[in-house]
């Protein structure tokens, strides 16, 4: 099984980011996560759309193809989804054609850190009326949230949090059983 890992920050010391590479060492090895994010990504404009789309929205388009699901860590910005991650979502979601082979009956998992204290619970929130509309099918079975993530990873980014590497790994084993049992459909 091969899933896609998006994370919606572009900050170099990402803890959104340090959770997908975290969810990398604690999938079984028949489970490959690749991590991807959305530098490059310029904010949307329909009149550079309309010239043709940018490379790095064609190659993450490619990359979520290839995924069999994908796993979203999403930042909670001001009481909501982060609009780096909303704009990258917005692009891939062009032409609206696009809706279908992209994400129409796509599994998708949706994990957050935050250093606040809400855990990302309002973000994630926020993502289901998106996800919704554009047709994935969103793993329901258990969700992860984590608080006050500066506490939580070392200086490398490494997850040294142990009730909370023990919550990604149920949240995890959940979502690829759901994920095996309910594969996307493939382009
Ligand atoms: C504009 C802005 C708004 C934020 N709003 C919230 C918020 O509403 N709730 C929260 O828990 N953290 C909030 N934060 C703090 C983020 O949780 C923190 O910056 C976190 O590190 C972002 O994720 P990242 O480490 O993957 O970049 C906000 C940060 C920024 C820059």
């Amino acid at each position: 099984m091969r899933i896609l890992g998006i994370h919606g920050s572009l900050r170099k010391g990402s803890y959104n980011q340090a959770l997908l590479e975290a969810a990398r060492g604690l999938l079984p090895d028949e489970v490959e996560l690749e991590v991807a994010g959305l530098h490059g990504i310029p904010l949307y404009d329909a009149d550079v759309d309309a010239q043709g789309q940018p490379e790095p929205v064609l190659a993450l388009k490619e990359k979520v193809l290839r995924a069999d699901a994908l796993l979203i860590a999403t930042p909670e910005y001001n009481a909501s989804l982060p609009g780096v991650l909303k704009n990258g979502i917005d692009w891939l979601s062009r032409p609206p054609a696009d809706i279908p082979r992209l994400f129409g009956d796509r599994t998708v998992g949706l994990i957050g850190a935050s250093t606040g204290l809400r855990a990302t619970q309002l973000a994630q929130a926020a993502w289901l009326p998106v996800f919704r509309v554009l047709g994935l099918v969103l793993w329901t079975g258990g969700q992860f949230n984590m608080a006050s993530a500066h506490q939580k990873f070392d200086a490398t980014g490494r997850l040294i949090d142990e009730d909370s590497r023990a919550r990604l790994q149920k949240f995890l084993s959940g979502f690829v059983a759901f994920a095996a049992r309910i594969p996307s459909r493939r382009t």
